[in-house]
């Protein structure tokens, strides 16, 4: 039917975009395919694969109305004229690239499938993040089946995870690149259309299609790179005597500055921003622009950097030896209201950790299953209970901002812990003079 929607690939992305878009467009049918068929199972059942403050609400709203999750791809493309991408793009682990460059293995297989299914005109929409100009090879791999027309357009995703679904209903804008062809305006028109139903009109950016690919990728960059510059500052910090938080309130006053993402922390994770930035990197050394690729491989460097610095400080504080010391580890998302744990901070710490030969327990209110995953194999508890997690620990390590941990009984916890107690707060949510008065010796990033 025409203004019906696909979308391939039914994850973090898809599946909430579409959700939304379902949700704000009652009259158009969005189908969410995947080849994976124990994830469309959970899209299916009330155990949805993805954790997201009110997801579950929309799409048990929308679900077998006018949204449907399938692992019928073909029938997906048959059915739609508007076929978003939202595939992963991982950094490439072999061959030419390895560590840096995109892996587009995935996103060259919708391609083919959509051009092997379609049967007739089709929007093909890049959904997913991709390196500047892959459109080009996106049209090329279409148009090995010129019986039918495809226009590919580039509309990046800014939603972050744990805020998904308010980032979808009022975003700061939604960016558009399509070509300046007949056929690539009534494209954009058609997407523009999509959106409209609940974006004002003056938040709908359309440009051409490489300014909307190279802006996912550096408003990314920008984001980690202003993590990186307050850690760089936290470190700095913690020799001179000056107080990160304190500091980054003065940088945020200024307009030209602004507040956000200025909170010092044990560096960023989540999927996107690693793998971004190594993308980003990769981009500039292949058009030769040694000094810009270094330039970015430095925000790298300097999360790295942090999340090695936690864990020395962590030893030094512990009298240089944590072989057989029980540390709790609260939290293990890469961020709060979040059960993910791609490239979290705390899996990186928790390895060093491992190899200093303490003796961990992990506790998280929605990440322990992802954790047992990424740390399976190893000697590490996992808990819920973070009354329990705490007793007999030398050590706390506060990874994640769950606003869970400002409510516990501190005074209960420090009662149940080995003296000296030590905790370290990297997320900087607590009060030190109050943990201070209950008895914990306190560390903090950024913070003498
Ligand atoms: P994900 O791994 O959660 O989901 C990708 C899905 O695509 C998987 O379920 C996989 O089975 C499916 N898939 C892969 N190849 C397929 C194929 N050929 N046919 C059908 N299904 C296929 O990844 P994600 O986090 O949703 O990210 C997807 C893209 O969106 C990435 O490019 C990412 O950079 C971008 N993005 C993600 C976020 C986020 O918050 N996670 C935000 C903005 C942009
Ligand atoms: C990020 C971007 O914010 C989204 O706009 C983008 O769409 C998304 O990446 C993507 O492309 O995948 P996300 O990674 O989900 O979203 O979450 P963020 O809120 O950006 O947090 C990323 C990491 O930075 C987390 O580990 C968080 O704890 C850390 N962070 C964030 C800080 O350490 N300090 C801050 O001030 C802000």
């Amino acid at each position: 039917m025409a203004g019906d929607i696909a979308c391939i690939g039914a994850g973090y992305i898809g599946g909430p975009t579409m959700a939304v878009i379902a949700k704000m467009c009652p009259e158009r049918q969005v189908w969410v395919v995947d080849c994976d068929e124990a994830k469309i199972a959970a899209w299916n059942s009330e155990e949805l694969p993805v954790y997201e403050p009110g997801l579950k609400e929309v799409v048990l709203a929308c679900r077998g109305r006018n949204l449907f999750f399938s692992t019928d791809i073909a029938g997906a493309i048959r059915r739609c004229d508007l076929i978003f991408v939202g595939v992963n793009t991982p950094t490439k682990t072999f061959g030419e690239g390895a560590g840096y460059a995109s892996d587009l293995q995935f996103w060259e297989a919708a391609a083919r499938t959509i051009a092997a299914e379609a049967n007739g005109d089709k929007v093909v929409i890049e959904k997913s993040t991709l390196p500047v100009r892959t459109a080009d090879a996106m049209a090329a791999v279409l148009h090995t089946h010129p019986e039918h027309t495809f226009t590919v357009l580039s509309n990046p995703e800014f939603l972050a995870e744990g805020s998904a679904i308010e980032d979808l209903l009022h975003p700061d804008r939604v960016l558009i690149g399509g070509p300046e062809t007949p056929a690539g305006r009534a494209a954009v028109a058609a997407l523009t259309e999509v959106y409209a139903a609940w974006v004002p009109r003056e938040r709908i950016l359309t440009t051409n299609v490489w300014s909307s690919e190279l802006s996912k990728l550096a408003a990314n960059a920008m984001l980690a790179q202003r993590i990186s510059s307050i850690n760089a500052f936290s470190a700095l910090c913690e020799v001179t005597g000056a107080d990160v938080d304190e500091v980054a309130n003065v940088l945020g006053m200024d307009r030209r500055i602004g507040p956000h993402f200025l909170k010092a922390g044990p560096g960023f994770g989540g999927s996107c921003f690693k793998k971004d930035v190594l993308s980003l990197v990769y981009l500039c050394r292949q058009f030769g622009l040694t000094e810009c690729a270094d330039y970015w491989e430095g925000v790298i460097r300097m999360n790295e950097r942090q999340q090695r610095r936690i864990v020395e400080r962590t030893v030094h504080a512990l009298f240089n030896t944590l072989s057989g010391k029980r540390l709790a580890l609260f939290g293990f998302a890469f961020k709060a209201n979040t059960g993910d744990t791609r490239e979290t901070p705390a899996l990186a710490i928790a390895r060093r950790l491992l190899e200093e030969r303490a003796q961990l327990v992990i506790t998280d209110p929605r990440a322990l299953p992802n954790a047992r995953r990424d740390l399976a194999g190893e000697a590490v508890d996992f808990c819920e209970d973070p009354y329990r997690a705490a007793e007999g620990a030398d050590a706390i390590l506060i990874l994640t901002e769950w606003a869970e941990y400002r409510a516990l009984d501190w005074a209960r916890i420090y009662r149940a812990m080995r003296k000296p107690a030590l905790l370290f707060d990297t997320r900087n949510l607590f009060d030190q003079a109050a943990l201070k008065a209950l008895g914990f010796r306190v560390l903090a990033v950024g913070k003498p």
